[in-house]
């Protein structure tokens, strides 16, 4: 039986193809030196999809994909009813509360936070009991602050370097970020020996 699996497009998807290459099940030509976004191994056990990151949950869940990889962020986000396997240990940073060095809060009126997540924050804030206001942004979040636009950022901080160079500094962790194996539910119960065998290697080279 073929097992699918949703691997997102970019840095991180490499990484991943990389160790799933380890585990004897690379595609019989290299992701990325084309524009397909499907890609076989050669026996046909294994059929990877290139999707964009935010996306691959959406395809695990609606049995698209049997597997997927996730970062932990996403899955906080969108929490999609999917079964989360195995923490593969890459992909390592931090979702975080950030705002300018010089910048203080007034209790006397909500926070307000520019995020791409905004159930991330809300949850965060709810658990604090301090109430804010959302803008949901896609990108650059960082500018937001600068601008005068929000009090705060919630969002992901992985070197430091985008904060750094904008002028903003963390203020308070919410949550550490790793990239997750994710199955889908249907995908687990009728093929779950294909998909627990791709797990236990991964956890081997992943150990
Ligand atoms: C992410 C995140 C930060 C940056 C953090 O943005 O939103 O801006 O990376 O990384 P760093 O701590 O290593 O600097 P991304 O690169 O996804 O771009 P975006 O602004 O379009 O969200």
């Amino acid at each position: 039986m073929t097992v699918s699996i949703a691997l997102p497009k970019g840095r991180l998807g490499n990484k991943v193809y990389k160790l799933l290459e380890s585990c004897g099940v690379a595609a019989e030509e290299s992701l990325g030196d084309s524009r397909k976004l499907v890609f076989e191994s050669p026996g046909g056990g294994v059929r990877y999809f290139l999707v964009k990151p935010s996306d691959v949950a959406i395809y695990v869940e609606n049995g698209a994909a049997d597997l997927g990889v996730v970062g932990k962020d996403i899955l906080e986000e969108t929490r999609p009813d999917v079964y989360e396997l195995l923490d593969l240990g890459i992909g390592r940073c931090r979702m975080c509360v950030a705002a300018k060095e010089d910048y203080r809060e007034d209790k006397s009126r909500p926070v307000v936070v520019a995020t791409k997540f905004p159930r991330v924050a809300r949850e965060y804030y709810a658990s604090t009991g301090r109430d804010i206001e959302i803008i949901k942004l896609s990108g650059s979040i960082e500018l937001a602050p600068l601008l005068g636009m929000s009090d705060v950022i919630v969002d992901i901080v992985e070197t430091g370097t985008t904060l750094k160079e904008n002028k903003l500094e963390v203020k308070e962790e919410i949550f550490p970020i790793s990239a997750r194996l994710i199955a889908g539910k249907a995908a687990y119960k009728f093929k779950e020996s294909e998909i627990t065998g791709i797990a236990q290697k991964l956890r081997e080279v992943t150990r």
